[in-house]
């Protein structure tokens, strides 16, 4: 009986040292290579990602976000796409209290109450003059539009990731430029895309409405 019960709390520990381990190398398998359940956001599927990822407007200010875990996400943005591998995003990251408030303030008063309470707060950019270019010259009409683009897949990646792992983020077009310019002195050669909020949320955001497949996408 005294046999039986120490194996059984032999397992047990052994199971929660194997769930720690798992955890921590965020892998499904064990640092041994024995199978495991990794209980963590990374194993949602992409289509609950899709679905899960919505533009929140309401934060919960109780929860914080570490600088690794921002730099985990960022660091999936470089497997994004963009013109003959030009990687023309930058990102610039507040996440001291002050940077925060800053930014917040240059977002527009809707959007500054909308993301109240979201601990980052990233000003995204992108070089012109890079993607869309050849030996200086814009390669079609489009121009810098493709700095824009691959701006935008860049963000999408940074979204996407931030759902998986549990964030929560809201896009905003409205900023003023200018003052983030001189508040990050960032230079003229970037032009100024979005202002990215990540946090957690605070309500379940709705899935808004959707134009039908037939409306935007056309088969021949
Ligand atoms: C380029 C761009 C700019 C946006 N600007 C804002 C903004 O300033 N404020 C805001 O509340 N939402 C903004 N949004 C979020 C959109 O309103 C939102 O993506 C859209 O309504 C679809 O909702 P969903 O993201 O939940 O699917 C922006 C989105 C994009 C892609």
């Amino acid at each position: 009986m005294k046999i039986l019960k120490s194996s059984f709390i032999l397992a047990a520990v052994l199971s929660v040292l194997m769930l720690t381990s798992c955890s921590n190398n965020n892998e499904n398998k064990s640092e041994n290579g024995s199978e495991c359940q990794v209980q963590n956001s990374e194993v949602v599927s992409f289509d609950e990602v899709l679905m899960t990822r919505r533009s929140v407007r309401s934060y919960d200010a109780s929860k914080t976000i570490t600088e690794e875990e921002v730099r985990e996400l960022l660091i999936s943005t470089q497997e994004a796409p963009s013109w003959a591998n030009q990687q023309p995003s930058k990102y610039y990251v507040a996440m001291s209290p002050e940077k925060v408030e800053a930014v917040a303030n240059l977002v527009g008063e809707r959007n500054k109450q909308n993301i109240a309470g979201a601990p980052v707060l990233i000003v995204s950019t992108f070089e012109k003059g890079k993607s869309g270019f050849f030996q200086g010259d814009p390669a079609n009409e489009v121009g810098d539009g493709w700095g824009a683009y691959d701006n935008g897949l860049s963000n999408a990646y940074f979204i996407l990731k931030a759902r998986a792992k549990g964030f929560d983020t809201l896009i905003m077009g409205m900023r003023d430029s200018d003052a983030l310019r001189t508040l990050f002195n960032i230079p003229e050669n970037e032009a100024i895309m979005a202002v990215i909020s990540l946090g957690y949320r605070a309500d379940e955001p709705k899935q808004p409405k959707h134009r039908p497949l037939e409306e935007i996408a056309l088969f021949f």
